[in-house]
């Protein structure tokens, strides 16, 4: 194992809740340290951009309008195994077969509402990293 960066992000639905806190918790105590976050709104345009693999999928269009509907928390969660590690906190993409001691299960309400994202692999880790954060934000560098 090694220690890895991974993206996530609270989406809209669960930041509407108040669960930002709840969530961070539940990253922090599985040993996830937070290195950067921020809030932002995303365009149209930025959210197409960052689920672009699913373009062709039939809830492309539904989850843009999901993640462009409020303010969500962009974060670079790092640690050990960070990126599988995280999946397995969020649990799986429906909150409703999302187990209780997961983000999905706890704050999740459906298999589109369901709180969070997280990076799946190295490449999709880097590329989302770099999607939400500039090199100055990553090395602190702004004041
Ligand atoms: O987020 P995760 O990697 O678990 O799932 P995904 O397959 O990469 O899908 C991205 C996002 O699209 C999900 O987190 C859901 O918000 C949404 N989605 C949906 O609305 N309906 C589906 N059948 C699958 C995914
Ligand atoms: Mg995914």
């Amino acid at each position: 194992m090694a220690i890895e960066r991974t993206l996530a992000m609270i989406k809209p639905d669960a930041v509407e809740k108040n669960a930002i806190g709840g969530i961070i918790k539940m990253m922090e105590d599985s040993g996830l340290k937070v290195v950067v976050a921020k809030m932002r709104r995303l365009t149209p345009k930025q959210a197409e951009g960052f689920y672009g693999v699913h373009r062709e999928r039939p809830f492309f269009s539904d989850l843009c309008g999901f993640m462009t509907s409020g303010p969500i928390m962009a974060l670079v969660l790092e640690g050990e195994d960070a990126i599988a590690t995280y999946r397995g906190l969020m649990g799986p993409t429906d909150s409703a077969k999302a187990p209780k001691d997961t983000i999905r299960g706890v704050y999740g309400s459906s298999i589109e509402r369901n709180a969070v994202h997280g990076s799946d692999a190295t490449d999709t880790a880097a590329f989302e990293i770099s999607y939400h954060f500039s090199e100055a934000e990553l090395n602190g560098l702004l004041a």
